[in-house]
């Protein structure tokens, strides 16, 4: 399918059930490389980046079986440690790999990773922490070729920023590593955490993960086990939007208040109402959201720079002008001029953003940029007057199942 077609205008109502986080998803994928034996993960998305990841993970040797939510990595023999530009480029990110491969067999060989929609995905810091414990890089012709000569070792790292995607790399590179590895500064994303369980579950020795400083102590190996990806927090928040941009009510099932709470302080500045039980959230939209002065992008616990675009389809429906501040990315706007065509106002300078709604959003043809920003889309039809038509939505299939299902 390659458009979404919105009537909108209408309240959401419903119960939504929240499948596993596609940004735990695929590093737990490539730390399933790292384990003897078999990996089976529930709850996994039918995302097409969780496809291009056991596309990756059978390229290289194992045996990967996806039914339903389900998927089984079984490391049988390894017979690759290279990663074609073809598969890399189907996953956007798929850097991660880097240190599972690293780790699992002392080289690798991907294509240099390009840019995305969200501008340059620069590597540089991946490999600076990742020489640290001995890998060696040489970059040929758009081919970065790793080696390390005599395993890879623990170090004491310092990032330079809270990076997620560096941090995952230094953990899957650090468990089977000689001695110990102390990463500084790391990222503190839920889904880091679901990442450390999982390495738990499987016998890695690894502590302080979500808590900024991270300690790993490699062992001998990793015995592959079953586990359950945590609730896609991102997608929770988009539906949690959907409800409160239309003046509906939703339930979110399979989901805990505990990871987004910075986003829900914000859905209340807008006259939300939210109310959180055990494995569930409630929300309940006032008939128009109210503006939110400053919204700031920022590493966890700030407010999640995936949300952004989210919130500023919200609020471009809200009585008033918000302000936004796109920290962590360097082209995270590309969805304004799609809400310009809607009919709203805002202004970009640099990292700020200041949407000012002018009159009700109007549904007309656009076209999606990114996964977040095509999601965004989707939520401003769903508010528009008249209908809306999105394009290119194999960008919102790499993050969302289904979304045109949800109720
Ligand atoms: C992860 O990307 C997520 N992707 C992103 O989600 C998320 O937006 C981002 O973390 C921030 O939370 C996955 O988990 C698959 P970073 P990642 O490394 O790892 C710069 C989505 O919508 N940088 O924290 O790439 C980089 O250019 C996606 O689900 C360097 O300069 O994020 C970016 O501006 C989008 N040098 C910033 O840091 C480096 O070596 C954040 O990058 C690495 C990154």
């Amino acid at each position: 399918m390659q458009k979404l077609v919105i009537d909108g205008g209408v309240p959401l109502e419903g119960k939504i059930f929240l499948h596993g986080a596609k940004n735990s998803a695929l590093p737990i994928l490539a730390a399933a490389l790292l384990c003897d034996g078999k990996t089976v993960l529930e709850n996994c998305a039918r995302l097409t980046d969780v496809f291009a990841a056991c596309h990756i993970l059978a390229h290289l040797g194992c045996h990967c079986m996806i039914q339903e939510h389900m998927v089984t990595v079984e490391v049988k023999n390894l017979r690759s440690d290279s990663i074609p530009e073809a598969l890399m480029q189907e996953m956007r990110s798929p850097v991660i790999f880097l240190g599972a491969v690293l780790g699992r067999t002392g080289s690798c060989q991907i294509s240099y990773p390009g840019g995305c929609e969200l501008g340059p995905r620069p590597i540089d810091m991946h490999l600076d922490a990742l020489r640290q414990m001995g890998a060696r890089f040489t970059i040929h012709g758009g081919q970065l070729d790793c080696v390390v000569s005599e395993g890879l070792c623990g170090a004491k790292i310092h990032l330079p920023f809270p990076l997620v995607g560096a941090t995952e790399n230094v953990m899957l590179a650090a468990v089977l590593a000689k001695r110990r590895t102390v990463l500084h500064n790391a990222a503190r994303e839920p889904e880091i955490c679901d990442l450390a369980y999982f390495l738990r579950t499987c016998g890695a020795k690894i502590f302080g993960d979500g808590e900024g400083m991270i300690v790993i102590d490699g062992v001998e190996k990793l015995q592959g086990a079953a586990y359950r990806i945590m609730p896609n927090r991102i997608a929770g928040i988009t539906y949690l939007g959907a409800a409160a941009i239309t003046g509906g009510t939703i339930c979110l099932r399979g989901m805990d208040a505990q990871p987004i709470e910075n986003v829900l302080l914000v859905l209340e500045q807008t006259g939300c109402w939210i109310y959180p039980e055990p494995d569930r959230l409630h929300l309940l939209a006032p008939r128009r959201l109210r503006a939110v002065p400053m919204i700031q992008t920022m590493s966890h616990p700030g407010f999640p720079t995936d949300a952004q675009a989210i919130f500023m389809a919200m609020l471009s429906a809200a009585d008033g002008v918000s302000v936004f501040e796109e920290n962590i990315f360097e082209n995270r706007y590309r969805h304004v001029d799609a809400f310009v065509k809607m009919g709203v106002k805002i202004h970009v300078s640099g990292k700020i953003a200041v949407v000012t709604r002018t009159r009700a959003l109007s549904g007309t043809s656009i076209t999606a940029t990114d996964l977040r920003g095509g999601a965004a889309m989707a939520l401003a039809g769903l508010a528009a007057q008249g209908r809306t038509e999105i394009h290119q939505i194999s960008h919102i299939d790499r993050g969302y199942e289904t979304m045109e299902t949800v109720p």
